[in-house]
């Protein structure tokens, strides 16, 4: 079984995806690094070119393959909850872990993680922290209902982030 984390941008997937990785000895993939590999494009690229629908196909083709692989931890993008079939290709063969923060440290997360230029392209025509706030409001019953367990990483270690995932999947 994969162990998939979802959640907005700057949630924390990455971050303790790998750590989580490291420590379960398991190999981790970001859903991202992993479209930009395969298409030999940046996430910006890719929505210059065909704009948000463009990347979403490929984004869907992307989790179809990551779903089909096994013991995994797979930090999928923020908008994989947009696609029916994204979700259910991803539970399909694991379990979904939502990772939550307030728009606030989102926003810091975002503006200080340099790979925000090439991977996340502005989604609507608002403000960063506007669309921040706007986009969660609008994707928030898709991520819960996504979900098989949640936490929030606003004010939380990634250790003790970490540790919660392997306590919660040795119950499974
Ligand atoms: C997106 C999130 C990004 C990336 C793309 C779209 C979104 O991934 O897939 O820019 O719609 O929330 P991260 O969640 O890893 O930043």
């Amino acid at each position: 079984m994969n162990i998939i984390l979802i959640g907005f941008r700057g949630t924390g997937k990455s971050t303790v995806g790998k750590l989580l990785a490291n420590r379960l000895k398991r190999v981790f993939i970001d859903s991202d690094e992993y479209i930009e590999s395969s298409t030999e494009k940046t996430i910006k690229h890719i929505f210059e070119e065909g704009g948000e629908e463009g990347f979403r196909k490929i984004e869907a083709n992307a989790i179809a393959k990551l779903s089909k692989m096994d013991n995994k931890i797979i930090a999928a993008g923020g908008g994989v909850i947009l696609k029916n079939d994204n979700v259910e290709n991803l539970k399909s063969n694991g379990f979904l872990i939502l990772l939550e923060a307030t728009p606030e440290i989102i926003h810091n997360r975002i503006t200080q993680d340099e790979k925000t230029t090439q991977q996340r392209p502005s989604l609507t025509n608002r403000k960063p922290f506007e669309e921040i706030k706007h986009l969660i409001v609008k994707r928030q019953k898709l991520y819960e209902n996504a979900a098989d367990y949640t936490i929030n990483t606003s004010y939380v270690s990634c250790e003790d982030i970490v540790n919660e995932i392997i306590t919660i999947i040795d119950k499974q």
